[in-house]
């Protein structure tokens, strides 16, 4: 149901997790209403208990980015719900290593998920910021958008794949009070890397102890420092910056042509 006083919307895709989940969050924290998207229900609905939790006004909806239906689906529910979308955090995405000829297996999935996800999430809320005059859209690229690494070649393409988009869709949406912009992670200690370290006897805080000397501040990121880069860039207090991509990797791109 529509009410005359919607609070401002943000949808968040891979908020089942991670970055995406302390997006949602701050987002919730700040006054937003949030539609938290995700393919793991399990995931998501851990995340909708945090938010209820922190009294954000929030509506789950279980969908993969990769499928365009379900893109358009889940902007129907905001729409539905709140009557206007925002602003869009196009997060979800999957992280694959591996030479070139390890990684084709995986080839069309990076493709399908990183690029074209982030691609129709943006097609999915577009008409309804187009009709409104306005909306911050933050696409979640990643330092290996910009840097070489090692055994990452597929999944860098795809991140230097989102910025592109996302200066091709600042340039076409501009004249309609629509910005895009892009936040590029360093190494972000998430649940992501926490299962995969669980899986290996690892707990948290001996995998933070093992980023210790990681870029120019010694650590890697936790995930609401990401998040407070994006709420900022999707904020007023972003209101003239479109186009851009800002660099969140601790100086770490600053000191890889060391090792
Ligand atoms: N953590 C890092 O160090 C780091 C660094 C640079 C960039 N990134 C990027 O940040 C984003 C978030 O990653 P994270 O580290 O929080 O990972 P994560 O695995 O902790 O969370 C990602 C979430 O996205 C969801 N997801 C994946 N594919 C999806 C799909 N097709 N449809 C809907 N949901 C989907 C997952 O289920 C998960 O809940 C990703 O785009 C990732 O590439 C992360």
């Amino acid at each position: 149901m529509i009410t005359t006083h919607s609070p401002r919307v943000a949808v968040v895709t891979g908020a089942g997790a991670g970055i995406g989940r302390a997006c949602a969050l701050r987002f919730g924290r700040e006054g937003y209403g949030v539609l938290a998207v995700d393919r793991a229900a399990d995931d998501l609905a851990a995340s909708a208990d945090q938010l209820r939790a922190a009294g954000v006004d929030c509506l789950t909806v279980v969908a993969d980015v990769s499928e365009a239906p379900a893109c358009d689906a889940f902007a129907a529910a905001a729409l539905e719900r709140w009557g206007r979308i925002d602003v869009l955090v196009a997060n979800a995405g999957v992280q694959t290593g591996g030479s070139l000829a390890d990684a084709d297996a995986d080839w069309n999935r990076i493709l399908e998920v990183n690029v074209k996800g982030v691609a129709r999430s943006c097609a999915a809320v577009l008409p309804a910021m187009r009709a409104r005059g306005g909306g911050a859209i933050v696409m979640v690229s990643s330092i290996n958008a910009v840097i070489g690494v090692r055994g990452m070649a597929i999944y860098d393409a795809s991140k230097a794949g989102v910025l592109g988009m996302m200066r091709s869709l600042a340039v076409e949406h501009g004249d309609r009070g629509i910005r895009v912009n892009a936040v590029c992670p360093g190494a972000t200690v998430t649940d992501f890397h926490e299962r995969r370290a669980a899986a290996r006897g690892i707990t948290p805080a001996q995998l933070r102890d093992r980023t210790r000397g990681y870029g120019l501040l010694g650590r890697a990121a936790e995930p609401a420092e990401q998040a407070a880069v994006i709420y900022f860039l999707a904020s007023d207090e972003a209101a003239f910056i479109t186009g851009q991509a800002i660099v969140a990797d601790g100086g770490y791109s600053l000191t890889a042509g060391s090792n």
